[in-house]
């Protein structure tokens, strides 16, 4: 990194009571109880995400096929409505991990042993609260560590944690797990939590791009929870990503509305019908949205003009499902070695513990 872009890094990092009015920077105080006081540590601005967004669209849209990143569905309207996904008869697997984790929780908190628990995509943090609960039974919990890339769904998060787990000392990070991994606070040894599924989103190469530079950032011993989302029937697969109330496909046809709004673009989300797609040979689910008629629109913030032919697709999201042997061999490759693989009794879904 040059030196200039360091200074413009370090200059957004700061330290707040979550407490206090939390919009107030305050100096970071050393103190040998750092623990004890709440942290937010800035590694990524919001001009961070809307260039990563001017990059990102320019490049995908200009190749053919056609493909945008999913993480710029998460809006706050597209936030709401993957919140409402996650509650859909159709959508089996935020309620099966959900099932996973309320009956081996204290499991997990006792092999993984950690002292840490660091969240990758915290959120709400609501499903967290099982596992923070199963820990602080241990009696080895000192921290908890949210990181995400919203800052507002972060200091929301940590306020309502602080009310309700005084003795637990906060650290979060707003950051791009795709991009800040080795920045991350380690006030422990930390168990890695990453679930939902979201490791999917992720094609094969840079699954292992993604899997080495998380397990480069752990330390020996530390351990990584992991949900991931299997492989079966593709007509359940294919609901789940196509429900019968439209929430899917309003969630879809979102990522049209944030280039709109972002990159001053003239996209009509009404000119694409929302697909799901199972790529078997691929093992992943395809989110896409066709033109139903010829299209033309602009990007003005991209000085870019983009044409669909009717039937065209624009691909928005992989989802990859997984075997047990697959993913076991993907991180075993990365130096994470699978110890517990908790699952619901159909088999919908997994809970892993890797070590590092
Ligand atoms: C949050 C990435 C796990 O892939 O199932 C839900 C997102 N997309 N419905 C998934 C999503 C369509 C979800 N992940």
């Amino acid at each position: 990194m040059s030196d200039s872009a360091h200074a413009r890094r370090s200059a957004r990092r700061y330290h707040l009571h979550a407490t206090s009015a939390v919009s107030a920077p305050r100096p970071r105080q050393a103190s040998p109880d750092e623990l004890a006081q709440d942290r937010l540590e800035v590694l990524l601005g919001p001009d961070d995400l809307r260039q990563g967004l001017e990059r990102d669209a320019l490049i995908g849209l200009s190749a053919s096929p056609k493909w945008l990143p999913p993480k710029y569905f998460y809006d706050d309207r597209g936030s709401i409505l993957f919140e409402q996904i996650t509650r859909l008869p159709e959508y089996y697997q935020t309620r099966t991990e959900h099932a996973i984790l309320t009956a081996h929780a204290a499991d997990i908190a006792e092999t993984s042993g950690a002292q840490v628990v660091l969240e990758l995509g915290s959120g709400s943090s609501a499903k967290t609260r099982l596992l923070l609960d199963a820990f602080l039974a241990t009696g080895r919990l000192s921290g908890y560590v949210p990181v995400d890339v919203s800052a507002g769904a972060l200091r929301a998060a940590m306020t309502d944690l602080r009310r309700d787990y005084p003795g637990l000392a906060l650290h979060g990070a707003v950051a791009d797990f795709d991009r800040h991994l080795d920045e991350l606070p380690a006030p422990g040894t930390r168990m890695v939590v990453f679930l939902g599924g979201t490791l999917g989103n992720h094609p094969p190469e840079t699954r292992g791009e993604f899997l080495a530079a998380l397990s480069a950032a752990m330390r020996p011993g530390e351990t990584l929870l992991l949900g991931v989302d299997l492989v079966k029937d593709p007509d359940r697969l294919i609901a789940a990503y196509d429900d019968s109330a439209g929430v899917t496909a309003a969630f879809n046809r979102n990522v049209l509305a944030v280039l709109d709004r972002e990159l001053g673009g003239d996209l009509d989300p009404s000119d694409f019908a929302h697909r799901a797609v199972w790529e078997p040979d691929r093992e992943w689910i395809e989110m896409r949205l066709r033109a139903v008629r010829p299209v033309r629109a602009r990007l003005e913030g991209l000085d870019l003009d983009l044409a669909f032919a009717e039937g065209e697709e624009l691909r928005t999201e992989i989802s990859a499902k997984f075997r047990r042997e697959g993913i076991t061999a993907e991180l075993g490759a990365a130096g994470l070695t699978v110890e517990h693989w908790w699952t619901d009794d159909a088999e919908d879904f997994a809970v892993l513990l890797a070590r590092r």
